[in-house]
């Protein structure tokens, strides 16, 4: 079996990387590895253990007992930690605002970072597009085809907005800000490394975003 393509997309909150991502790797019958994903699931299952995610000793701890599981084919996605389902728990507003804490932890994102290079080297897909936050510059610096994905701050909170009804935009945005300031002392995911392609897709519909993320992809792999 032949080694699997690379890519790796990172952008900040809102940027739509998920959902471009998926797509992408849909047109491409690549394989799609969600990394906040796998953060998310760490802070779900610290609460879930009645863990103080405060206490990095003890989230780190947790880890013997979280056995992770995610769906990589972008038609068959999903979350589990330790059997139980946890793919729509983890968009919880109580997850979100305690990801950034377990994700600042060195031990929790060299742990996680193995993981992803692990699930990346074992697809049986032709590719992987694997996104989060420090793909490009921590976890698969060598990947033939790395994006930033970007949009501005108006266009990416307008986007999470719309995603979260239940909350006010004033609350979604004041949220988005903070995550974004606490992710960004762990990764610089605001400006491209070298040799990263910026997609800035403020004024790019969803269909032109994702045609233009394929277009990168296919000129680095080509
Ligand atoms: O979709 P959204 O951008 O809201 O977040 P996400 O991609 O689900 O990531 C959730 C959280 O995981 C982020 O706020 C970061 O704290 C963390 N994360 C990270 O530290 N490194 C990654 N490669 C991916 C996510």
């Amino acid at each position: 079996m032949s080694t699997p393509i690379v890519v790796a997309i990172d952008g900040p909150a809102g940027s739509g990387k998920s959902s471009v991502s998926k797509a992408a790797a849909r047109k491409l019958d690549f394989a799609y590895l969600d990394t906040g994903a796998a953060y998310r699931a760490v802070a779900w299952h610290v609460l879930n253990t009645g863990t103080n995610p405060e206490d990095e000793q003890a989230v780190i701890d947790s880890l013997e007992e979280f056995g992770y599981d995610i769906g990589t084919d972008p038609d068959n996605y999903y979350v589990k930690v330790n059997e139980i389902d946890i793919t729509e728990a983890i968009r919880e507003v109580r997850i979100t605002d305690v990801v950034s804490k377990v994700a600042k932890i060195p031990v929790v994102r060299q742990y996680l970072g193995d993981l992803f290079r692990h699930i990346m080297a074992s697809t049986t897909k032709p590719g992987i597009i694997a996104e989060g936050r420090d793909i490009t510059t921590v976890v698969a610096p060598d990947a033939p085809a790395r994006i930033l994905l970007t949009a501005s701050e108006e266009a990416r909170m307008a986007r999470r907005s719309a995603e979260l009804p239940q909350q006010s935009q004033d609350q979604t945005a004041s949220a988005l800000r903070a995550r974004d300031a606490a992710d960004s002392r762990v990764s610089d995911f605001m400006t491209a490394a070298d040799g990263v392609v910026t997609v800035d897709s403020t004024d790019f519909s969803y269909e032109q975003t994702i045609d233009a993320v394929v277009e990168v992809i296919r000129s680095r792999t080509s």
